[in-house]
């Protein structure tokens, strides 16, 4: 059990400190970068770098899941869409450098605070762990269909990026409900819509 901390803490620090691979090619990859007015670029960097967060909660709640997971269909669903949310997080760290900012300075603190709330959705059982990452992923892909409305129409990097990930995301939610997710009762949807909008709220700006 010690063991499994310690890589989980380990996977940590790299999710915050250290640059984030791909192993698909970044859905941006062919696009040419398109000439935006400043407040467009701003408005992009702040969108992609609220993303950018969320994929770093992703990694924090899909570890702490992880870890209390009762069998291996539903470690194993974890570890899978961790490792496309790895991948989510190279593509939007990257596209923040390219629109000129850095990723949020909160990100420790919503790491930290993701980590706690898998691990308890982990304790409570599979169905609701999975009924948990069922949830969280339906909202990302409702968010992220949201960006697509507010971002420049002429970012066609950062819109195949977060296309991409939408797809990604509506797709662990398709494997949690296969694997038998249960359904969250309604204020506990409404809880993580809330606490989702403080953390936008937060990144967007810093
Ligand atoms: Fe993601
Ligand atoms: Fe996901």
């Amino acid at each position: 059990m010690l063991d499994k901390w310690i890589v989980e803490f380990d996977k940590g620090l790299r999710t915050l400190f250290a640059p984030a691979q791909s192993l698909r090619p970044h859905p941006d990859a062919e696009l040419e970068e398109t000439e935006l007015e400043a407040q467009e670029k701003q408005h992009a960097l702040g969108l992609m770098r609220v993303n950018h967060c969320g994929e770093v909660c992703a990694q924090a709640l899909y570890q702490g899941q992880a870890l209390t997971a009762r069998t291996p269909q539903a470690r194993d669903a974890l570890r899978l869409a961790a490792q496309e949310e790895v991948e989510h997080l190279a593509w939007t760290e990257r596209r923040i450098r390219e629109l000129g900012g850095r990723p949020s300075l909160f990100n420790p603190l919503w790491y930290t605070g993701s980590l706690a709330i898998g691990v308890a959705a982990g304790v409570l059982g599979d169905k609701w762990n999975l009924g948990f990452l069922e949830e969280t992923e339906q909202q990302v892909g409702a968010h992220l269909d949201s960006h697509l409305a507010l971002l420049p129409e002429g970012d066609a990097k950062s819109r195949a990026i977060v296309t991409q990930m939408r797809d990604d995301e509506l797709k662990h939610a398709d494997m949690a409900h296969e694997l038998g997710a249960a359904t969250l009762p309604a204020p506990v949807k409404s809880a993580m819509k809330l606490s989702a909008k403080l953390m936008t709220g937060a990144s967007y700006r810093c």
